[in-house]
């Protein structure tokens, strides 16, 4: 007969397996070098890879040129990186064609942090992440959701694409849904590792990067998927900055209680959509409906943040200061 205690033994082992088998690893970290004073400055730039077309080199041109003027560290990509369904596998030319042949300034021989947006997932997913990727060109480092510490910021990269219902209730788009299924443990699991990494964070600058726009006056319009996910954690966890791309276009949305910003670099290419909503939650401070850029210079004390256009053209730029936001408080 059994005793109390190997009862409970096995009552333990149990939980254990129940607990701690479905739990995935936490999101993984990386580290890349800031400049001495622990500074960064950075590109960012979405929804770009058309083989040159759409004005992509003409961007590319003056991305250089702002990116040899702002001494960078890297480049932020906010996805879609090759359209129109992403790659088909790791011998895809796309991939010379629509980067390692457009960005060739010196100044973008960096690395490239970068997320998968929805036309990557039309594609072979694990062709982009493949490490194979980065033999042909060591600047590509593309996740599905990561940290990377950066001197006094630090970014959270987090794959959206899963998050729209959309994708799985009208296909007419094959997705490569492997490795993100089921769904909604996947989402599960990645919010929760989300925001315990947030939590966790010591960071200056709290940097958050998707695909999809959480606010968004542009042709796609606010996702309510993320308005409903992330706003809460973003918020409670004051992060700076959330980042994207996907609607083709340059804006600067500011929340109307708190520090967020709503930043979107989707111009890489394509633009000129022409299609403008009304902001009903936020403050839009900036929108510009074609193609350019975005540089960012972070301190410990401020960050500058600017938009360009095909010509180099600084079209907005405004400061953040943390002495003076706190001071505020
Ligand atoms: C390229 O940029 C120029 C200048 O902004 C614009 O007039 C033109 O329409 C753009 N071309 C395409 C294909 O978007
Ligand atoms: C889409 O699917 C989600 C679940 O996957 C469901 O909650 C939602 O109501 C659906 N929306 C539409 C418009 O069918
Ligand atoms: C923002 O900071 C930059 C660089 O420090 C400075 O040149 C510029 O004058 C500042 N702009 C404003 C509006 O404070």
């Amino acid at each position: 007969m059994a005793s109390p205690s190997s009862h409970l033994h096995l009552a333990a082992i149990i939980l254990c397996i129940y607990f701690v088998v479905p739990i995935f690893a936490e999101l993984q970290r990386f580290q890349h070098q800031p400049k001495h004073d622990g500074s960064v400055s950075y590109l960012v730039i979405g929804d770009w890879g058309r083989k040159g077309r759409y004005n992509q080199s003409r961007v590319a041109t003056q991305m250089g040129k702002v990116g040899e003027k702002l001494d960078i560290d890297f480049v932020v990509s906010t996805g879609d990186n090759f359209y129109t369904n992403g790659l088909k596998g790791v011998n895809d030319p796309a991939f010379l064609k629509s980067f390692s042949k457009i960005y060739t300034a010196k100044s973008l021989q960096k690395k490239w942090y970068t997320v998968l947006g929805n036309h990557d997932y039309r594609g072979n997913v694990p062709a982009q992440l493949s490490p194979l990727l980065r033999k042909i060109d060591n600047r590509w480092f593309c996740q599905r959701s990561f940290i990377l510490n950066a001197g006094v910021a630090e970014f959270f990269f987090i794959d959206t694409t899963p998050f729209i219902n959309d994708y799985y209730n009208f296909s007419e788009h094959f997705y490569d849904w492997r490795g993100v299924s089921p769904r909604k443990f996947y989402l599960n699991n990645l919010l929760k590792e989300f925001e315990s990494a947030l939590m966790k964070s010591n960071a200056i600058w709290k940097i958050v990067v998707g695909h999809h726009a959480i606010r968004s006056i542009g042709h796609h319009g606010d996702s309510p998927e993320l308005v409903k996910y992330l706003i809460p954690i973003l918020k409670a966890n004051h992060v700076d900055v959330y980042m994207n791309g996907h609607d083709h276009c340059l804006q600067h949305i500011s929340s109307i209680d708190g520090q967020l910003l709503y930043l979107t670099s989707g111009a890489g290419s394509k633009a000129w959509r022409g299609d403008i909503k009304e902001s009903q939650f936020d403050v839009v401070k900036f929108f510009y409906d074609g193609q350019g850029f975005m540089s960012v210079q972070m301190t410990d004390i401020d960050a500058n943040f600017a938009f360009y256009d095909v010509f180099g053209e600084n079209i907005h730029h405004w400061n953040l200061s943390k002495y003076s936001m706190h001071s505020s408080v």
